[in-house]
């Protein structure tokens, strides 16, 4: 059954490319994308090759792509680094002395590293690698904050060919070790601690306790942030400022086959435990590296901010791999954005000059709701284009990041991309593509987007369906780590007659062919642009000895864009207990405080509510989407008094006859 869903926003607005914006710009007119999409469509893979002709190969491929759907492999025979692509092919330019990084601490200390510096560390940290027993094809975990040293961290392993599994600091050490243990990384990298809000994130003492679960862990490297030398393990941990610092600066970089594992990141589904991304080298970089040109529209002058951690897929491949690719500066920030007030980002515009400024529609609403006069306080007059990634941008939002931090004057490039994808598919192309707000507009050329019906036929104009990618692109995932079967059963079962991926996100297309994305269409939910298995913090929920059963939903919510709901029932111990004694609130607090331990205070959720029974289906299936009409208000559950006590489902039972999910 094709069930058309029905979207609710129809924006209007219109906005032209300025003629002062194409004028400079690398595509600077819609004929001219228009042509490029064209024969990109043609022939996708011959296009694809052209763009992998801008890296360096060591030796050139012998196959653009072998595809054995869903298998693919890109570049076949090809070999090349990574690391060398990002720092030694620019040395042997002008862009030598060019600032790869410029780093702002949160406490306000200013860093800049040149590309020939940059080269010098990764080098030196590829050294230490070596040392101390990472081998090609080995995992390293990197559990940092957002430093220099972090970027160093990651050039290194791919310098020698091993493959970095970042896990973001914000993650408890109990998601640190479930993500050390599943991807098997024989070497960890972290910090004592990092700066957050004028507080500091005790980084080691997580990854203390997840080492401690982690046998494969052989050895840990250590970064002295804080002024006092951490505690170390004897024999295990390594301090940084020890060893890198001493280490020869000469390391060549392996010539590694394309398909060669550069990273992998994990990621939310809407089932059991999260997914390892696998991405490999060849392929990944050929497209971060065109996307990064294209839609950030880069150019050697450019100061470059992107405000996403490199913890998340955006970091990987649009704080590093992509920018420094293409020889850009790239500016990072320890921190967080309000500290020590909400102007922290436009003044750190304002004083570094940042040309490109690309952040997330629930810091955009954040701000908003902090109020104009802190973007009015700064003169952010180098800003020359703006973008946006993670979820949907509300309109409202999107004119308010138009006028009050782009003037009127700046592009906005809203990216639709996913972990999976590896970097940006659907975009405007700046100073080519005429935008809407709250449209990623349409697909980037090489690829062959579309919204489809049940049955794979293309839906009609404004009619939702399912976002899918009809053929394959470089940079897309190879497999699951580990999970060859989840990958097929996740991303290709659905449409495998017709063979395309399938995002998981509904969609539709306006009368211009324009991607409206209308939210994900399975149980992930993306809470301030992170991603969420609801899935993943019920069975954190139920491992807690207090709970019987547990079902998340998401609500909407103006600034985080969804916030959680999780139903609990009690064993009746614990319910017998709390409920008779008033403690209520006391155990909604320890449950959402077990969450942020169980896997981080990003999935931490916002509201808890207790109930006796689940509404579920006569075959046991919880009925999320009717606690998703409860927790929107469109259905009520006849809550008993005030909202510290049980949640009585029992007015439901009448929507719950036949009513079979
Ligand atoms: C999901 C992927 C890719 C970097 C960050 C997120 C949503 C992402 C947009 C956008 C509407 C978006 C989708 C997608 N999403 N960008 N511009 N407009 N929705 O990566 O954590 O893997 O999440 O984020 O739902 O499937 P991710």
């Amino acid at each position: 059954m094709s069930e058309s869903i029905d979207s609710v926003l129809k924006e209007k607005r219109k906005f032209k490319p300025s003629a002062a914006f194409a004028k400079n710009a690398i595509i600077g007119s819609a004929t001219k994308l228009a042509a490029l999409q064209k024969k990109a469509a043609k022939n996708p893979v011959k296009f694809w090759e052209e763009q992998a002709r801008t890296l360096d190969w060591f030796k050139p491929w012998k196959k653009a792509l072998v595809w054995k759907h869903p298998f693919a492999k890109w570049f076949a025979g090809g070999r090349l680094n990574i690391a060398y692509n990002c720092l030694d092919r620019h040395l042997k330019t002008p862009r030598k002395h060019k600032a790869a990084l410029i780093w702002e601490g949160e406490p306000g200390e200013v860093r800049t590293l040149t590309y020939h510096q940059l080269y010098l560390e990764v080098c030196r940290v590829s050294n230490v690698l070596k040392n101390l027993g990472v081998k090609k094809g080995d995992v390293v975990a990197i559990y940092m904050g957002m430093i220099p040293e972090a970027v160093m961290a990651m050039l290194a392993c791919a310098r020698i060919g091993a493959t970095h599994n970042l896990v973001f600091g914000g993650f408890s050490a109990e998601a640190l070790r479930d993500r050390i243990h599943d991807s098997k990384a024989v070497c960890l990298i972290t910090q004592d601690g990092a700066y957050r809000r004028g507080a500091v994130v005790n980084l080691i003492e997580a990854a203390d306790r997840a080492v401690a679960q982690c046998p494969t862990v052989k050895n840990v490297l250590v970064y002295q942030r804080m002024s006092t030398r951490p505690t170390m393990k004897d024999g295990r941990d390594h301090l940084w400022q020890d060893l890198v610092p001493k280490a020869p600066t000469e390391s060549p970089a392996e010539k590694l086959d394309s398909e060669h594992p550069l990273f992998i990141l994990y990621t939310s589904g809407s089932t059991g435990k999260p997914k390892g991304i696998l991405h490999t080298a060849g392929g990944y970089l050929t497209q971060v590296a065109y996307t990064s040109k294209i839609v950030f529209d880069l150019k050697d002058e450019d100061l470059y901010f992107c405000t996403a951690d490199i913890g998340w897929v955006t970091g990987h491949s649009y704080v590093v791999y992509g920018p420094l690719a293409n020889g850009t500066t790239v500016f990072l920030y320890e921190g967080a954005p309000n500290y020590p007030r909400p102007d922290r980002f436009w003044d750190m515009i304002e004083r570094h000059k940042v040309t490109i400024f690309y952040t997330a529609p629930t810091a955009i609403r954040a701000f908003m709701r902090a109020g104009d006069e802190f973007p009015k306080k700064h003169d952010m007059s180098s800003l020359r284009l703006l973008g946006t990634v993670g979820e949907p941008i509300n309109p409202e939002a999107w004119i308010w990041y138009h006028e009050m931090i782009g003037a009127k004057r700046c592009p906005i490039v809203d990216t639709w991309w996913q972990t999976e994808t590896g970097s940006i598919l659907i975009s405007p192309v700046p100073g080519a593509t005429v935008t809407k707000p709250g449209t990623a507009t349409q697909a980037l050329p090489g690829i062959i987007a579309d919204v489809v019906r049940d049955d794979g036929t293309s839906c009609k104009a404004n009619e939702g369906g399912s976002l899918v990618i009809k053929h394959p692109w470089p940079s897309m995932l190879r497999t699951v780590f580990g999970d060859d079967q989840r990958y097929v059963e996740t991303y290709w079962r659905k449409f495998a007659k017709q063979g395309y991926y399938l995002a998981g996100d509904s969609a539709r297309r306006d009368e211009d062919g324009y991607f409206w994305i209308m939210g994900r269409a399975d149980d992930v939910v993306k809470i301030s642009g992170h991603r969420l298995g609801t899935a993943e913090i019920e069975s954190a929920l139920v491992a807690n000895h207090k709970v019987a059963e547990a079902a998340v939903v998401a609500k909407p919510d103006d600034i985080k864009g969804s916030a959680l709901v999780a139903f609990v029932t009690l064993k009746a111990d614990a319910a017998k207990a709390a409920l008779g004694n008033g403690r209520v609130h006391h155990l909604k607090e320890e449950l959402r405080a077990w969450v942020a331990k169980e896997i981080g205070p990003i999935a931490k959720p916002d509201e808890v509510r207790f109930t006796d029974a689940l509404p579920k289906t006569r075959s046991g299936k919880i009925m999320r989407r009717l606690l998703r009409e409860v927790v929107t208000g469109s259905v009520k559950t006849g809550v008993k008094g005030d909202t510290t006590t049980l949640e009585d489902f029992s007015v439901l039972e009448k929507l719950r006859q036949g009513d079979e999910e």
